[in-house]
């Protein structure tokens, strides 16, 4: 089974609208997909016409001890996709486990216990913070998928989160590896959008999934019917985006080519024809043919690509830690430094005269830096 958490502190950047349609996406595939919904807004729950205020048992019930984690599993309209509710009192367990021995992997514990044949996925979808919820989810999997809006201030805030994941790693979880960075509610028509992946994609070699899911009125309008994509709006983009990140999860060339891509082999399968969707999808690369499905190993990069560790204040032990590699540009500068750039010093005043003031102008305006590049400090600025 292969468990994934859909993380990022920043509020209302896809995670819950991935994991419902991914998750469908892949059970219409034949896999066989648990979601559990482990934030107390309860919107997965909601989007799979559940009711996080119901009576059934939900996630807080098992990391309370109160159930076993397979009795909290529910099935939804999807065939193969089943879904383990959420329910408001998860507002309070940061404090009420707070004091618990192992707070930290009461999921895991529960998790472990779920025969491996089950399910072939589990996906998990945090909450918008880094607490200890989150913590517990990234206890429990493997990998971290980070969907990620294309909006300005999106890279702010990736530091620390990825400073979480390398700290759950060292400490809980060494088997824990970044999966990818997935762009969500994506407006090609902005050159925003385009120079905020342009920015992620520098930062993180490799790490963005090539589908981008474009911003979408019917992925917007699916959870209030209490359905996913496919069974609300199946010709829309919205699902054909999500059938897009199926494809290319189940194992098309996972990630953006990087100078660490690894190149094709031998055994690589000859490039498949475009599919029509995507042909009339242009922010969309064609996706490889679907694959037969088959419980899904690690893609070959993803298992030996070590997370990005943008500051470790201790060394991980070298057992734990596989060989660094070079490190990019880290987003941490967001955490010291101020949004806007420093204010540029006014040119001394010439002694001679001036025969035109248009260089002077140009060279103020050129030292200026643009917002993105602002964001993208090198970390020496640590
Ligand atoms: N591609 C898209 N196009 C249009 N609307 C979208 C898209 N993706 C998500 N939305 C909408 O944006 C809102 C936030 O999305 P979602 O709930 O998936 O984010 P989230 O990261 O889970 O938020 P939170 O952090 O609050 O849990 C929802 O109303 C959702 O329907
Ligand atoms: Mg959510």
């Amino acid at each position: 089974m292969r468990r994934i958490a859909f993380m990022n502190q920043k509020g209302g950047v896809g995670k819950t609208t991935t994991v419902v349609n991914l998750g469908s996406a892949l059970a219409r595939r034949g896999s066989k997909v648990l979601v559990i919904d482990l934030d107390a807004q309860g919107n997965l729950t909601l989007h799979l016409n559940g009711d996080p205020r119901g009576s059934e048992r939900t996630i807080y019930d098992v990391l309370k001890g109160a159930c076993p984690l397979p009795d909290a599993i529910r099935e939804t309209e999807e065939p193969r996709l089943s879904v383990i509710p959420s329910s408001p009192s998860l507002a309070g367990a940061e404090l009420e486990f707070a004091q618990a021995i192992g707070r930290e992997t009461l999921l895991r514990e529960a998790v472990d216990l779920l025969p491996a044949d089950r399910f072939d996925y589990l996906f998990i979808d945090c909450p918008p913070s880094l607490g200890l919820l989150t913590l517990n989810a990234l206890a429990a999997v493997r990998e971290v998928v980070i969907p990620l809006q294309t909006e300005y201030l999106a890279l702010y805030g990736m530091g620390r989160l990825l400073e979480v994941v390398a700290l759950v790693r060292r400490r809980l979880n060494p088997a824990l590896s970044l999966a990818g960075i997935l762009a969500c509610r994506y407006d090609a028509r902005t050159h925003l959008a385009g120079e905020v992946l342009e920015e992620a994609e520098r930062h993180f070699p490799g790490k963005l999934f090539r589908t981008r899911i474009r911003h979408n009125v019917k992925l917007a309008e699916a959870p209030s019917h209490g359905k996913t994509i496919f069974l609300y709006a199946a010709d829309s983009n919205g699902a054909k985006d999500y059938a897009a990140f199926a494809d290319e999860f189940l194992g098309g060339p996972p990630l953006t080519p990087s100078p660490a891509a690894v190149p094709a082999t031998a055994s690589s399968p000859p490039p498949a024809p475009v599919p029509k969707a995507s042909k009339k999808n242009p922010s969309t690369p064609p996706p490889p043919a679907p694959k037969p499905v088959v419980p899904v190993a690690l893609p070959t990069p993803l298992k030996s690509s070590p997370v990005f560790v943008p500051s470790l204040s201790r060394p991980a032990p070298a057992s734990v830690l596989p060989k660094p590699t070079p490190i990019p540009a880290v987003f941490v500068p967001s955490l010291t430094k101020p949004l806007l750039p420093k204010p540029v010093p006014p040119p001394a005043r010439p002694l001679a005269p001036v025969v035109s003031p248009i260089p002077a102008a140009k060279s103020a305006s050129q030292s200026v830096a643009s917002p993105l590049s602002t964001i993208a400090k090198p970390p020496s600025a640590i």
